[in-house]
């Protein structure tokens, strides 16, 4: 049997999509890696692994609904069931909402509804807080808003610095994101 396709929404690294690859018992097929900055380092590892990929540039369409109408094509056309968002710093719209309602989660780098949006972990670490972690979460129109479905607390050590924090939570969100989406899949 066939298994279900997803698609990863990736901008940066892509040390989560990089995991999800990793992962042995992956309940679906990463079958297309959409990104929306030409050049990001995501790519050169989705090209390793042999994903199609799915590149575009915002400023070139009138409006999100145009680009996000143009990925849905693209989507429905490789019979993609399902997204995850991984370091992918753009809000969704409507379009791709009601595409695929239910059916597109993100991985946030803090204990949601604490420091949404940019450099979670910065923010996280300047404010001096004991604890910051993980969340894995379905998406609505907000920055990093929507139904919370696991997180994962990581301890701020006093020796901690910003960057041995991020390698702290990045094994987290390495571990959890795969482990989070064959629950969801089994799950259907
Ligand atoms: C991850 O830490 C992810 O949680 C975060 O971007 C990073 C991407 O890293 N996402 C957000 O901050 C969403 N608001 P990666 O490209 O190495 O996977």
């Amino acid at each position: 049997m066939s298994k279900i396709k997803a698609a990863v929404f990736a901008s940066g690294t892509g040390s989560n999509f990089e995991a999800m690859m990793e992962s042995v018992y992956l309940a679906c097929d990463i079958a297309l890696l959409v990104c929306d900055k030409p050049g990001a380092i995501v790519l050169e590892k989705a090209e390793k692994y042999g994903v199609p990929t799915f590149v575009f540039d915002a400023k070139q369409f009138p409006s999100k609904a145009d680009y996000e109408k143009v990925i849905l094509e693209k989507l429905e056309k490789m019979k993609i069931s399902w997204i995850f968002l991984a370091g992918y710093m753009r809000i969704a719209g409507p379009t791709l909402l009601r595409g695929y309602e239910g059916r597109i989660v993100n991985i946030h780098p803090s204990l949601l509804p604490a420091f949404p949006g940019m450099d979670a972990i910065g923010q996280a670490f300047q404010a001096g807080v004991e604890a910051t972690g993980v969340t894995v979460h379905y998406i609505d129109e907000g920055i990093d808003t929507g139904p919370i479905i696991a997180q994962e607390t990581v301890a701020i050590l006093k020796e901690d610095t910003e960057e041995s924090l991020k390698k702290r939570i990045q094994k987290v969100e390495h571990e959890l994101y795969p482990k989070v989406i064959n629950q969801l899949l089994e799950q259907k």
